[in-house]
């Protein structure tokens, strides 16, 4: 069997070489962009090039080696029929949840009002956090958004999750559908976004939605970037719609120098760190499915590629 890594790390090898130890029955090949085709059954990838699809027409399936797929599905030349697996979990939610609440501490808990007051020396004991005041909405309820609402449902927060279709998640108030949008924002002040980008999704995170929050409203996107309307975003900080936002992704990756958001002290930005591709996890896992696969046996995580996710 012949795995194709098509991923744009200056050092493959720390990939390949634990693919080859995984999958000893394997013969590992990196990327050439000026190659010839290898015949490849497999590619496990991200953001590969449109060739691949092109020079490896007999792929029988591709390995995405993260949890979102937008960037896989926007590959020209795709073939419609190929089947495409997303990461699933991998250790992704469980950061995922971490680097939410933290976020959500930053604010709930004052920690900046207290980084101040350690600059000045200064001990002094605010009121505690009242979690009625904090209720948190989470939007997209899959492996990654379930776990960030257990997470905080576990610390006593009031989590309500709203997704394209019904869920069901204990101590969750679950909303579902364009029908129970309003509804959901109407009751969340920490507005959460896990959900994958789509064309229904996309902008999804604009004025309309921040001005139906509750007053003093926090926005923390940890979906995409396209996700959200950008100047939308700013108006709403500006006319205090919102009081802060925390942003771990965006339209353009790396943010570019110069863009307004740097240099907000309402806007957190973090590099698309949230949950990082955990490469031992990961490699398990992928592996583990290519087997699977070759002998015929059903694997999970595989994309409805007209669906988007
Ligand atoms: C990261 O953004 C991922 O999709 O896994």
């Amino acid at each position: 069997m012949k795995v194709l890594f098509v991923a744009g790390d200056p050092k493959p090898e720390r990939w390949t070489v634990p693919i080859s130890q995984l999958l000893p029955e394997a013969d590992v090949r990196v990327w050439d962009p000026n190659g010839p085709a290898i015949n490849a059954d497999y590619a496990i990838v991200w953001q590969p090039p449109a060739q691949l699809f092109e020079r490896e027409p007999g792929l029988k399936a591709v390995f995405n080696l993260g949890a979102g797929i937008d960037g896989l599905l926007k590959v020209p030349n795709l073939p419609s029929d190929l089947t495409v697996v997303r990461l699933e979990d991998a250790g992704m939610s469980a950061q995922m949840a971490e680097h939410v609440l933290h976020q959500i501490l930053e604010v709930s808990r004052q920690m900046e009002l207290y980084r101040h007051q350690q600059r000045q020396s200064q001990w002094k004991i605010h009121r505690p956090i009242n979690r009625k005041e904090w209720p948190i909405g989470i939007m997209g309820l899959g492996h990654i958004g379930k776990r960030v609402a257990t997470t905080l449902t576990s610390l006593d927060y009031a989590v309500n999750g709203w997704a394209r279709s019904e869920h069901s998640i204990e101590g969750v108030h679950t909303f579902a559908g364009n029908e129970q949008f309003g509804e959901f924002l109407a009751t969340t002040r920490v507005l959460v976004n896990t959900l994958p980008l789509t064309s229904e999704t996309e902008n999804i995170l604009n004025y309309g939605v921040f001005s139906q929050l509750q007053p003093d409203a926090v926005l923390i996107n940890v979906g995409r970037g396209e996700h959200l309307v950008e100047d939308d975003l700013l108006r709403a900080l500006n006319e205090k719609k919102l009081q802060r936002a925390s942003l771990d992704v965006f339209r353009k990756e790396p943010l570019p120098a110069g863009h307004p958001f740097w240099e907000r002290t309402d806007i957190t930005i973090t590099p698309h760190i949230s949950a990082r591709t955990l490469r031992d996890a990961t490699l398990e896992q992928i592996t583990g499915k290519i087997r699977d696969h070759a002998k015929g046996l059903p694997i999970t995580g595989i994309v409805d590629i007209t669906r988007g996710y």
